[in-house]
């Protein structure tokens, strides 16, 4: 059974709470609930992380790259505006990557629209709400199967 990781970076735990008009109500923890129908109905396993810390989420992408995971869907927040460390663990990675984002970042700050991880991802879904998290898994099943 392939094993995927769903990397979830700074203020990510205060979903449900934080700016609900941008990031709509929905918990952290109602997405791994949705997530693991979607998983079970498409036989695959997922782990959750959250930090709020980029070293901590470079070292679990680094646990997660030598423990031989199948592929990581990460949203990696603030950070992937500003994260040179966290793109740079990504690419050691030999299995592929989906970058998430629950709002459009395109039409939101000038600073939101760069991203450092996106040019090495395998996919990257803007603006689709939490549901975005679903059709990662999907499309992770899809490349890997
Ligand atoms: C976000 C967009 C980022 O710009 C922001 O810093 C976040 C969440 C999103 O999911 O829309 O914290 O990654």
């Amino acid at each position: 059974m392939s094993s995927f990781a769903v990397l979830n970076g700074p203020n990510l735990n205060l979903l449900g709470q934080r700016e609900p008009e941008t990031y709509g109500s929905t918990t952290l923890a109602a997405i791994e609930d949705s997530c693991a129908t979607v998983a079970k109905e498409l036989g695959c396993e997922l782990t959750w992380f959250q930090s709020n810390h980029e070293g901590a989420l470079v070292d679990e992408i680094q646990r997660l790259a030598a423990e031989g995971v199948d592929g990581i869907i990460i949203n990696a927040a603030a950070y992937t505006h500003t994260s040179v460390a966290i793109r740079d663990a990504l690419a050691t990675l030999d299995a592929p990557f989906v970058e998430v984002h629950i709002s459009n970042v395109h039409a939101r700050e000038a600073f939101r629209h760069n991203s450092y991880l996106s040019d090495l991802a395998s996919g990257v879904i803007v603006g689709c709400g939490v549901q975005g998290y679903e059709l990662a898994v999907r499309r992770l099943v899809a490349l890997t199967s």
